[in-house]
């Protein structure tokens, strides 16, 4: 089992793997076109040649960078696939001295394993710009937002810009 960065060619391998895990909700879908533009943020793990996990780390700028699109293949869970994963994606995270990661997940205790622990939403203002504001399920989320470093005191996004949908989602 080894890691690497993604390269444009593992793009049909990660668009495969993610979408067994979309049709359910556990991940959001992306499509070829979105994997080809953000190709440079997903590390992949291998084995034997094929990709059996990947995941990505999506840059809001130093002060926060958010994992996403975790999936280790299903006939290969279990065997640390995951650990692996994680653990090169947090290195990278610290390569770019990174201050803050953040997550958004319905399995909070696999990522207490790697030291996140519980935020608020709107302790993660660019997470909620990004995605939050045009995601369906915005007043019925059943996903926990995590961290790991130091929360955010600036954000990419003026506050202003998410003022009024914050309001709405702590009413
Ligand atoms: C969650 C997932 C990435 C775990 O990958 P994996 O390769 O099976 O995990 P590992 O074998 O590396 O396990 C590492 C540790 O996490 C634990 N773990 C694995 N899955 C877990 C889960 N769903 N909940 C809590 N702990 C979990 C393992 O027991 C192991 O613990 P240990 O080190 O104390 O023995 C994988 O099951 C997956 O792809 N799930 C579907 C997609 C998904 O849910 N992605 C996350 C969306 S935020």
């Amino acid at each position: 089992m080894r890691t690497r960065r993604a390269v444009l060619p593992d793009v049909e391998q990660i668009h495969a793997l993610i979408a067994q895990y979309s049709p359910d909700g556990t991940l959001l879908p992306r499509s070829l076109a979105e994997l080809s533009e953000n190709v440079r943020d997903f590390v992949v793990v291998e084995e034997e040649g094929e990709i059996i996990s990947c995941g990505a780390l999506h840059f809001y700028g130093r002060h926060l960078t958010e994992i996403r699109s975790i999936a280790v293949s299903p006939k290969h869970k279990g065997k640390g696939a995951g650990r692996v994963l994680i653990d090169a994606l947090l290195e990278e995270a610290e390569y770019h001295r990174i201050t803050c990661v953040c997550l958004f997940t319905r399995i909070p205790d696999f990522f207490a394993k790697f030291g996140f622990e519980y935020a608020r939403r709107e302790e993660l203002p660019d997470k909620i710009y990004k995605d939050c504001l045009k995601c369906p399920r915005l007043h019925a989320c059943d996903e926990v937002a995590m961290y790991r470093g130091t929360l955010p005191k600036i954000a990419a996004v003026s506050l202003e810009q998410i003022q009024v949908p914050l309001a709405s989602l702590q009413a």
